[in-house]
């Protein structure tokens, strides 16, 4: 029996991670530490909720007793380390939430378990969770490797870079057992619609708008969310300590042929005239120091673990299109309420 603490198990990635490794893990103790902001729903979890294996215990990790206290409660043999403040734009409008939980809180997270893994670190692991972000933004040519230089733009990867960094040091200087990755642009089912692609499913839905920022030539390297799970899963049990991986989909895509294909297909789930969501592209101010492109080159992970992207993005955007049409109700839910007020701050009143 081992016992896993996940953090940040009700968001995104996090969800799906504790989805895996609760089905596949039978024998392995569960917990998903999260703090429930804004992003973080139980209803991403309904379906394994009453799982055995899986326990739920609501903390935020920049609380360093409470952190204590939980690696004190139970016996924790490894970290999968999600949590974080995830969104550009907000980091931008609220940099100082991210300081408190990506920094701060990582470093919680890395004492709890420092003073609380005193012997056997061998079968001990701390997983950090982290994005290509922080390695800048590329010119029209080139990728991030493992060994590129950090030269984060926002105050989101500014964080994450930081976080990296603390983690690098604490295997450094403490022998603590780490392993980071750094992931591109995931998209999938259970995101927060602040985001791309969930956010123009959701207005494409309502007619509304289509939000592009500056004009839409910005390039991200898309992996479908299930393939991240994947990778996180094959790290954390079998990536070498004090090493990084970098994880991608070799799949870029500037935002406005992105949308354009999404598009295409909403039209036709949608049974909408060709041409009819297309109409809803709006050109919006930019994004402040709104990064160019990212692009991963995983080659790393693919030739020392034998990890590759599974889905062609395509066939994973259709996917993600039917999965939010179909879940209809849980898109209402999160953006009834607050969700109002981001929006209307983040795009009417810009
Ligand atoms: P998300 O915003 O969907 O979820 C974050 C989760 O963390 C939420 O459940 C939230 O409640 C929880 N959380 C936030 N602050 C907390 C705190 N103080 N204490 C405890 N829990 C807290 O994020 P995501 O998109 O799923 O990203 C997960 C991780 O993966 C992050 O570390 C992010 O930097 C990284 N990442 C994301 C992407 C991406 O494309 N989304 C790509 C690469 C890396
Ligand atoms: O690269 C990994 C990162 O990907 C993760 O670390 C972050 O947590 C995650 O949020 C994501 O960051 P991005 O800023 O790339 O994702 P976002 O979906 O916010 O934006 C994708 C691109 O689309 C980006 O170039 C900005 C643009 N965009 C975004 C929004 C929300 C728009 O043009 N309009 C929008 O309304």
């Amino acid at each position: 029996m081992k016992t896993i603490l996940i953090t940040g198990g009700a968001g995104f990635i996090g969800s799906h991670v504790v989805r895996g490794f609760v089905k596949k893990y039978p024998h392995y103790h569960i917990i998903n530490l999260d703090k429930l902001t804004y992003a973080g729903n139980l209803a991403n979890l309904k379906d394994i909720e009453n799982e055995p294996n899986y326990e739920f215990v609501k903390e935020d990790i920049t609380d360093a007793e409470g952190m204590n206290a939980v690696f004190q409660k139970y016996s924790i043999d490894g970290v999968i380390h999600l949590a974080a403040e995830s969104h550009v734009d907000r980091s931008i409008s609220n940099p100082m939430e991210f300081i408190f939980t990506n920094i701060v809180g990582t470093v919680n997270l890395l004492n709890a378990a420092r003073l609380s893994w005193k012997e056997n670190t061998e079968q001990k692991r701390f997983y950090h969770i982290s994005t290509d972000e922080v390695y800048g933004s590329l010119g029209e040519t080139g990728h991030f490797t493992e060994t590129t230089a950090y030269d984060p733009r926002s105050p989101y990867s500014a964080s994450k870079a930081s976080s990296d960094h603390l983690v690098r040091a604490y295997f450094h200087t403490y022998k603590l057992p780490v392993v980071i990755s750094n992931c591109s642009n995931n998209y999938g089912s259970f995101q927060f619609p602040e985001k791309l692609i969930p956010l123009s499913i959701n207005n494409i839905r309502n007619n509304k708008p289509i939000p592009i920022y500056g004009k839409g030539e910005n390039i991200r390297d898309w992996l479908f969310v299930e393939d991240h799970a994947r990778a996180i899963d094959l790290i954390f049990h079998e990536g070498k300590s004090g090493e990084t991986y970098n994880i991608g989909g070799n799949n870029e895509w500037t935002n406005i042929s992105l949308i354009r294909e999404l598009c295409k297909i909403m039209d036709r789930k949608l049974n909408r005239p060709k041409g009819t969501s297309e109409q809803l592209i709006t050109f919006v101010k930019d994004r402040a120091g709104h990064d160019l492109r990212y692009a991963i080159d995983s080659s790393k992970l693919q030739r020392e673990l034998g990890w590759k992207p599974s889905l062609q993005f395509e066939d994973g955007l259709e996917k993600t299109v039917d999965w939010y049409l179909a879940n209809e109700k849980w898109m209402n839910n999160i953006t009834s309420g607050d969700y109002q007020k981001y929006y209307e701050s983040q795009y009417v009143k810009r």
